[in-house]
């Protein structure tokens, strides 16, 4: 598709879109009960959009806010269609979504489709008999003869995949807790059902998904045993990866095809839109993205998180994407959420600035994590006080989820503005200096950065349309490339080094108009041969 028919094809709401995470339980309570709630979310929609002062962002994703008995803090839903009431009611919901409105902020709500609670009544009526209405509504299989697992399946969390139910006298299959049960997408019920969570939502005023674990969502038909992982080290691996997961995840044809059903749904007339989870390479992902006629489904691109921050890494890597998916479909990198350490743990804080220059100057949808535009850090959590299930199923091999779910720091106060009470989980402690108070105030800050970018995004159509183009930068710690559309045309340089390095692009005067380095004069002609970047700099500069 040429540039021109891209523009005249009806605008998609996400396409410009900047995307900010809230993750509920920690963004600011209103209850006093130190956990976050959905009123504390409405709190503080100006921080957001709609102010001088507001970040700028254009929807949230919200992590699950159904009712749930919370084994994996709410992707175990007990019902789809309520508001869980420890986060507010379908009142305060819809006052969510007005109020977002005003604030031009749109809503996208989190879909755990592949799994449900235990405690969820269609299981509950699942598990109580085979010849229950809902008796296939999930993954059901008899044991082995010796009465042992069907096959050799392990769940993502550790432990087999498999739990026996004594009252059917059957073993049901979940990829994650066993409070997680797997539902059998291969039974037309369960896919009418699944359809209808996502209209109901829509009809309430959602405007996008972020679709959970898809990759999960079909198996085997025949249940094979998994291949054994020659590479595997039981001594230092996670016992996940043992196995080579050919059977239980990423059945591809089957998930295409619900993905195309699904954009059939959201793109009707609905300008609805879904982000699947997907950890993926590059060509699967571009079969994904294929199979959304109506472009309303694209997968995360989350392969950037397990990259080392180094020039040639990452630059194979985003070219080699975008040529891929070319300018017919619209990508997505993804630089923190709430699966993983934050970018201040695992690339250092000097880096924040300069991986917020990459992420807002790329092609696609940036999905900022909350705290991201701080460079606020995790907190070290005590054994004892580990909330996060996956830990404490596999303990000590670094995954600790915890720490990247810290409560959001407003002020340096006490509980940093975020409760008046002990928090649920503990605050960083960098709170005191890393708070949204205080860089708010200080111009020079990883805050008003995000917000410079997010407005230099949003007026520029080479950022939001426009093609990206690699380019040599000289120096082989600064990534540099172009965005370009007809008559606009914007290029960046990023020093990822600590050092001073110097470019040499042979690119007459340009006009700087963002610079992470305070003493650098903006608006101004400058030489790109032989620019000195100071250690870690990121620059937008204008081309004439
Ligand atoms: C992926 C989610 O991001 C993660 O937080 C959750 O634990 C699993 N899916 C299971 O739903």
């Amino acid at each position: 598709m040429s540039e021109r028919e891209h523009e005249s094809a009806p605008p998609k709401w996400w396409h410009p879109a900047v995307v900010y995470q809230i993750y509920p339980l920690s963004f600011k309570d209103t209850k006093g009960n130190g956990r976050g709630d959905l009123k504390g979310i409405i709190d503080k929609l100006d921080y957001l959009n709609g102010t001088d002062r507001s970040l700028g962002v254009d929807a949230i994703w919200l992590n699950p806010i159904y009712p749930s008995p919370k084994k994996d803090h709410g992707y175990d839903v007990a019902d789809y269609y309520a508001i869980d009431p420890e986060l507010g009611d379908m009142e305060t919901f819809d006052l969510l979504i007005q109020e977002a409105n005003a604030r031009n902020i749109k809503i996208i709500m989190d879909y755990v489709l592949n799994h449900t609670s235990s405690e969820h009544p269609w299981f509950q009526e699942s598990r109580s008999s085979k010849n229950s209405p809902r008796s296939d509504w999930y993954i059901w299989l008899d044991p082995k003869p010796d009465g042992s697992a069907p096959n050799n399946w392990v769940s993502v969390f550790g432990g087999p995949a498999w739990t026996f139910d004594e009252t059917r006298g059957q073993y049901y299959m979940h990829s994650f807790l066993s409070d997680q049960p797997d539902l059998n997408w291969r039974n037309p019920e369960v896919v009418e059902e699944m359809k209808n969570v996502l209209r109901f939502w829509m009809d309430r005023g959602v405007s996008g998904f972020r679709a959970d674990a898809i990759e999960h969502l079909f198996k085997d038909s025949e249940f094979r045993d998994e291949p054994v992982n020659p590479h595997h080290d039981p001594n230092i691996g996670n016992p996940y990866n043992a196995l080579i997961h050919t059977y239980s995840r990423n059945q591809r044809s089957e998930i295409l095809r619900i993905i195309n059903e699904i954009d059939e749904i959201l793109s009707d007339g609905n300008q609805g839109f879904m982000i699947s989870e997907t950890w993926l390479c590059a060509e699967d992902l571009l079969e994904y993205h294929k199979a959304s006629k109506g472009k309303a489904c694209l997968p995360s691109n989350l392969n950037i998180l397990g990259m080392p921050w180094q020039v040639d890494v990452i630059k194979n890597y985003i070219d080699r994407y975008d040529s891929i998916l070319g300018n017919d479909h619209c990508p997505n990198y993804v630089f923190s959420n709430h699966d993983v350490s934050r970018i201040v743990d695992r690339l250092g804080k000097s880096k924040a600035k300069a991986v917020a220059t990459l992420q807002l100057t790329l092609r696609g949808i940036p999905f900022i994590y909350y705290g991201a535009e701080l460079g606020m850090g995790g907190a070290q959590i005590p054994p004892e006080e580990v909330q996060d299930p996956w830990e404490k199923q596999v303990p000590g091999l670094g995954i600790n989820r915890d720490s990247a779910r810290t409560p959001m720091q407003w002020d340096d106060g006490p509980y940093a503005g975020f409760s008046d009470v002990e928090p649920w989980l503990p605050l960083c402690d960098d709170y005191r200096e890393v708070n949204v108070k205080k860089q708010l105030e200080d111009p020079d800050s990883v805050l008003n950065l995000y917000r410079s970018l997010i407005a230099i995004r949003r007026s520029s159509r080479a950022l939001i349309k426009g093609r990206y183009q690699p380019l040599e930068s000289g120096n082989e710690n600064v990534l540099s490339y172009i965005r370009e559309i007809e008559d606009e045309k914007l290029l960046v340089t990023i020093n990822f080094s600590d050092n001073e390095a110097e470019v040499h692009i042979d690119i007459p005067g340009s006009e700087i108009i963002l610079s992470t380095n305070k003493n650098r004069k903006l608006d101004k002609l400058t030489a790109l041969d032989g620019l000195v970047l100071e250690g870690n700099e990121g620059c937008i500069f204008k081309l004439q």
